[in-house]
């Protein structure tokens, strides 16, 4: 299978697994406990219909959005993920530069594998960091001076994973970083040998957002661990408040679900906020962004910028959540793939898909800009009423 036989979330999916070592394969594609809010978040978009107008004049389409205070050329931005180098030796320059030629932003992780002023140095779009909280707030200052300093555009704390998820895949398969071999797991890292040689022909393994303050050397961690030892659980709003005031730009929570606290999220400041469940991969049961979109967006849309992430695959999903209200949606899996089949020309070909398939679906629906999708647009199956 090559990247030119990928068309769809899918085939990219597929060709990563051929490309990748088995846990670390199933460390992307698994979620928490029973996986049901992982599988939702893609299930939910199919409760609900589009329902399109016709004879609209939509010679030209504009899929641009400003969310966050950033413009960007498509709806869709590449949310921060972990680890990226172990995906794919490019790692998060891949990304950058892919959402670059798409005029879109990206996120670099607090678990990056490249220097997030790096990146900064080297792209143009908008970069947003993803920020985990620490019992050590002298690590939390430092890590949010280095980001001003480097001139990030937005600030995205991740507020949904104070301690691991149940990832029970990765339990399986011994996932750490660095590694931690079981013998299962070297037989698996054995059968994909290109890998290997990538991995160890490329830049050392390094999360340098990390390594000037923790000493990882002390042995493998898991991501569980990580975040169960490392996160502070007792993090309030109080603390957000303070590290929004000091950070004085654009500051957006991801992993907000209720209405209460989108609501706090406007009263101590934030521009923004993401519907999120982590990818299914923390709270299982959870509900999706998507199903949560409509009390939101009811709830605070006039104050703050709503977006959701989850599940997308298709741009038809993408539409279903503009239409709800969400100014713009994130990705994850469905750049990370693509990213791991075949580093930047794997991420181009999938944003190329999602921006060719959002134009074709936007001219199918009768919409020439996104301000024109809404509510009206949408049927719910087994209601009459869209959220
Ligand atoms: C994860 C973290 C690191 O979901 O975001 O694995």
């Amino acid at each position: 299978m090559r990247l030119s036989q990928c068309h769809n979330f899918h085939d990219f999916r597929r060709l990563a697994e051929k490309r990748l070592p088995g846990p670390i394969f199933n460390y992307i594609d698994g979620a928490a406990d029973d996986e049901g809010t992982y599988r939702r978040n893609t299930t939910a978009f199919e409760d609900v219909d589009l329902v399109p107008n016709v004879l609209a004049g939509v010679k030209d389409i504009d899929l641009s959005v400003t969310v966050m205070g950033q413009k960007l050329d498509l709806p869709v931005y590449c949310s921060p993920t972990a680890l990226q180098r172990l995906f794919h030796h490019d790692g998060e320059h891949a990304v950058a530069a892919a959402a670059e030629k798409f005029g879109t932003m990206f996120g670099v992780s607090s678990l990056g594998t490249v220097s997030l002023a790096e990146v900064r140095k080297t792209y143009k779009n908008p970069q947003c960091y993803q920020f985990y909280f620490h019992k050590d707030r002298g690590l939390n200052r430092a890590m949010m001076e280095a980001a001003k300093e480097a001139g990030v555009e937005v600030m995205m704390l991740t507020v949904d994973s104070i301690t691991g998820g149940n990832r029970e895949r990765d339990l399986r398969t011994g996932f750490s970083i660095p590694f931690k071999l079981t013998l299962g797991g070297m037989y698996e890292f054995a059968r994909r040998p290109m890998w290997g040689i990538n991995y160890l022909t490329h830049e050392k393994f390094a999360l340098p957002q990390l390594d000037d303050h923790v000493d990882m050397s002390g042995g493998a961690v898991s991501i569980g661990k990580y975040f169960t030892e490392m996160l502070d659980p007792s993090m309030t709003w109080d603390d957000v408040a303070e590290m929004v005031d000091f950070w004085g730009g654009q500051y957006c929570l991801k992993g907000i679900m209720s209405a209460a606290d989108a609501r706090r999220a406007v009263d101590i400041g934030c521009s923004g906020i993401v519907l999120s469940n982590h990818g299914g991969r923390q709270l299982d049961g959870s509900r999706t962004g998507f199903d949560q979109l409509g009390e939101i967006v009811d709830a605070v849309g006039d104050e703050i910028d709503v977006i959701m992430d989850g599940g997308v695959q298709r741009g038809t999903h993408v539409l279903k959540a503009l239409s709800m209200g969400a100014k713009a949606v994130g990705l994850g899996r469905y750049y990370l793939y693509p990213l791991a089949a075949a580093g930047q020309p794997g991420v181009e070909r999938a944003l190329g898909q999602m921006k060719a398939e959002l134009e074709r679906d936007m001219r199918l629906m009768g919409c020439r800009d996104v301000s024109e999708l809404n509510r009206e647009n949408l049927r719910f199956r087994g209601s009459s009423l869209a959220g």
